[in-house]
């Protein structure tokens, strides 16, 4: 079977890929010992400081996590053709069939799935509520960040109290929690299954499609 080699994802892409996947774990991991400090808090008052230092890299990650968002906000609309919405949503006949095409694909009721350069219509959409999810988390962040904020307080329509946006940041964790996880084994599934170079292409920006006869 014959394959050509095609340029997908930019240098944008990229890098949004991986500042946005790596200051997830931080901010999870940072974000769950804020939450449930699991080290003895009896620390605290002596020369370590550790949910404070939890908060600092927190954070840190923070700032990371909204800059990779605001690329892919971007890149929704001036990123190359892959990368824009229109090319992955359900909204055109085209990727409404191919909606339909991959869930049957999924559950082994079509042996072969379209071959398109972008991301099918089942990912795209999934890719498109994790970024809404990300918006989300991060206006919950920054509302409770900057309590003395009139700016940042006038989202308390969306978000309640304190303590309810606390909750609220919190529930936002376990969707990304659940989302990393299916999304490592589909993407592996994908490369086992289509054999497109799809996990090499998030880091080299290359797949490899197999030509139409
Ligand atoms: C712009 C992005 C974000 C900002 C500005 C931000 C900010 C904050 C702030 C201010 C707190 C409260 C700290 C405290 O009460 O001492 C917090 C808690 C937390 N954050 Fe974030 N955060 C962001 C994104 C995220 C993301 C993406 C995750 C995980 C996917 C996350 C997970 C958590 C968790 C688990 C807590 C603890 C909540 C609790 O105590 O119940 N955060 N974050
Ligand atoms: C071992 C770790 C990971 C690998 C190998 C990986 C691989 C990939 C691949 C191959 C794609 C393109 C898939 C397609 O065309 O549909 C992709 C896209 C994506 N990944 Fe990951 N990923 C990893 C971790 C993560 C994590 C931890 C997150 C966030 C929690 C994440 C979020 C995303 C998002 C949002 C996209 C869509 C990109 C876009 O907006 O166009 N990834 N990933």
């Amino acid at each position: 079977m014959l394959y050509e080699r095609h340029y997908v994802w930019s240098v944008l892409l990229r890098i949004y890929h991986w500042a946005f996947a790596l200051s997830i774990v931080v901010l999870t991991v940072t974000g769950l010992y804020i939450h449930f400090p699991w080290t003895n808090t009896m620390l605290e008052g002596s020369t370590s400081f550790p949910v404070a230092t939890m908060r600092y890299i927190h954070f840190l990650a923070a700032f990371v996590f909204t800059g990779a968002v605001i690329i892919r906000l971007y890149l929704l609309i001036f990123g190359n053709r892959q990368e824009r919405f229109w090319d992955f949503l359900p909204v055109t006949p085209r990727n409404l069939r191919n909606l339909l095409h991959t869930n049957l694909h999924y559950i082994y009721l079509r042996r072969h799935h379209e071959v398109r350069p972008g991301h099918n219509a089942l990912a795209g959409t999934v890719y498109i509520v994790t970024l809404a999810a990300a918006v989300f988390q991060g206006l919950s962040g920054f509302y409770l960040l900057y309590p003395e904020s009139a700016t940042w307080q006038s989202l308390q329509v969306i978000f309640g109290s304190q303590m309810e946006a606390r909750f609220l940041h919190y529930l936002g964790v376990w969707y990304f929690m659940f989302y990393a996880l299916v999304h490592v084994y589909m993407c592996a599934w994908n490369d086992v299954v289509s054999k497109e170079g799809l996990i090499s292409s998030i880091f080299s920006g290359y797949k490899y499609l197999r030509n139409r006869p």
